[in-house]
């Protein structure tokens, strides 16, 4: 078991509250780890930390490390922009750009020049989509808007435009709350198959959800990390009271 991303006494503020305290975790290569918690105990926070994303929010203020392959990326000399093209993101609300369902895929390798416009990029394009288990469904209209797609469709569309540009990691903060069952399998599924190429941190209130996908579970509490382990040993067999109380549904 390979540690891909290491997190080192991680603390994080929002103006004067202390919203993350004293992280720490490993987290592991091609596994899937999922973030449990009651609302506001800063799993999303802690998520936009491992993409710098934070970095976007003017009162936020981060101490400590998080190595990924070994390098810190809140090091000076990295920039927090390669940082994001590494890091892919999926968020709770599909949100397609206003344009194709193909220069929502095309846009970023183009943009950085991962491909050439024409033949390379067509198969980019191909190649994303496929792995994202979208492409029979949009072969034939790839030039209709990104946002003319179901919602489930457009969370793939999502997906495959963030695999497009070859990240190692993708986050993916409540990727199912806004879909049905039937899309949110097929995303579900779609996790267990990325999970082989990529290494994948999820958030989730589905309690089903993290047993079902998730090898790893992190349960926070009020900016804490109070439990982390093996999935079934959180959900079957949790050391502290309190992750006991959160997955039994005695608070939250
Ligand atoms: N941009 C921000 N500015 C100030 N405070 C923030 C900001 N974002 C989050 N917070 C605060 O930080 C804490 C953690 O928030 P976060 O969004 O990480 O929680 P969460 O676990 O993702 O919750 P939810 O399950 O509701 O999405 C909360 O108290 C929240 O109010
Ligand atoms: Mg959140």
């Amino acid at each position: 078991m390979k540690t891909k991303i290491n997190v080192e006494d991680l603390n994080l503020w929002y103006g004067s509250k202390h919203a993350l305290q004293n992280i720490n975790i490993d987290l592991h290569k091609n596994k899937i780890t999922a973030l449990i918690g009651p609302s506001g105990c800063g799993k999303s926070t802690f998520l936009r930390c491992i993409n710098r994303m934070n970095d976007l929010i003017g009162t936020a203020n981060v101490e400590g490390k998080i190595i990924i392959d070994g390098k810190n990326i809140y090091d000076k000399d990295v920039d927090e922009v390669s940082v994001r093209k590494k890091i892919g993101m999926v968020f709770q609300q599909p949100n397609p750009f206003p344009k194709s369902i193909y220069e929502n895929v095309a846009y970023a390798p183009l943009k950085h020049g991962l491909v050439k416009k024409g033949r390379e990029c067509d198969e980019l394009v191909e190649k994303s989509l496929i792995s994202a288990g979208l492409w029979e469904e949009v072969k034939d209209s790839l030039t209709h808007p990104g946002t003319s797609l179901s919602g489930g469709q457009q969370q793939r569309l999502c997906i495959a435009r963030t695999i497009a540009v070859e990240p190692d990691v993708i986050l993916m903060d409540e990727p199912t709350s806004a879909l049905d069952p039937i899309s949110t399998e097929k995303i579900e599924a779609l996790m267990l198959e990325l999970k082989k190429k990529y290494t994948i941190v999820i958030v989730t209130h589905n309690m089903q959800q993290a047993a079902r996908v998730a090898d790893y579970t992190a349960f926070f509490h009020l900016g804490d990390l109070i439990e982390y382990d093996e999935t079934e040993t959180i959900f079957v067999n949790p050391k502290k009271k309190k992750t006991e109380d959160y997955i039994t549904g005695r608070f939250g």
